[in-house]
């Protein structure tokens, strides 16, 4: 596998930071996966956007222009095998001193990328859904910033993993949905997918764009507010989004079935509206 880091280009083996980055220190730094269909990048401005957006959320200078970017990503993707392939790109604040406060004078930021095989999910998964959890959502305030910084992430999708379990769905304040682990969450009611609002609780992922604009486009009735505990735990059906697992039915809540237990006719509706679109759209643009 090539990566890239600080402006070359290198096998993974010889990829090496010093011990004093501030992303190994402090996990100051921000991230984005970015899904290859066809070498294609997909939705590549969306994911520049977002990463402005993370950048400016930890007040990092962006170190290039999209133009930039954008020929740095299609240079790793073609140095890569695998026609699909999920990028990963990695910005911290650089290697400084140890001391919490920002490096005075700033210190050039670490810049890492690499690309790993797509396997979108099998499918057995599709067919039977996958099982969740629910837990409270104990993680900061901005949520909306694609931090590097993924403890609570971590200790928390590692829940559902003990559960036996795929994915842990995150209710603030015991009483709302913001999002799963690592993943968007919808949950279907009457006919309706809702969706929660994009705001500081929850990182506005590219999926769920993509998601409501299928549901738009083909006259899926749709809501974006907040989401009431109570309706996730009473859902006719409830999905997940991300660039990686596309988009997926939970089955299992807590050890109880959702709906009938098998992924339904919304999931069926939307999974086949985002493989038309991958096929169609994403693999050529
Ligand atoms: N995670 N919410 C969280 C907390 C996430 O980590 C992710 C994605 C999403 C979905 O965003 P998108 O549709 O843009 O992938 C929502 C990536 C895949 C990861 O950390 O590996």
């Amino acid at each position: 596998m090539t990566v890239y880091l600080n402006g070359q280009f290198m096998p993974l083996e010889d990829a090496r930071i010093p011990v004093l980055d501030r992303g190994f220190i402090f996990g100051d730094g921000v991230y984005e996966v970015i899904p290859v269909y066809s070498r294609h990048a997909f939705r590549l401005a969306d994911h520049l956007r977002r990463l402005q957006h993370s950048l400016d959320g930890i007040r990092l200078p962006n170190p290039h222009s999209d133009a930039e970017w954008t020929s740095l990503v299609n240079d790793l993707i073609s140095r890569n095998p695998g026609e699909d392939q999920y990028l990963y790109l990695h910005i911290t604040r650089g290697v400084a001193r140890r001391d919490h406060a920002f490096p005075v004078p700033p210190v050039t930021p670490t810049l890492f990328m690499m690309s790993n095989p797509l396997t979108t999910p099998p499918a057995a998964l599709l067919q039977s859904g996958i099982g969740a959890v629910t837990a409270t959502d104990n993680r900061w305030l901005r949520c909306d910033i694609k931090s590097i910084a993924l403890l609570p992430n971590v200790l928390l999708r590692q829940m559902a993993v003990d559960a036996g379990c795929a994915e842990t769905i995150l209710i603030r304040d015991d009483s709302y949905v913001t999002e799963g682990s690592a993943s968007n969450i919808f949950v279907v009611r009457h006919g309706t997918l809702l969706a929660p609002p994009k705001d500081n609780l929850m990182l506005p992922g590219i999926t769920y764009d993509v998601v409501l604009e299928l549901a738009a486009g083909d006259g899926i009735p749709h809501q974006v507010r907040r989401i009431a505990k109570a309706e996730l735990l009473d859902a006719d059906e409830l999905l997940l989004t991300s660039s990686t697992k596309e988009v997926l039915a939970i089955t299992k809540l807590d050890g109880m079935q959702v709906g009938n237990g098998t992924p339904g006719p919304m999931f069926a509706r939307l999974h086949k509206l985002y493989q038309d679109f991958k096929r169609n759209v994403m693999r050529k643009s």
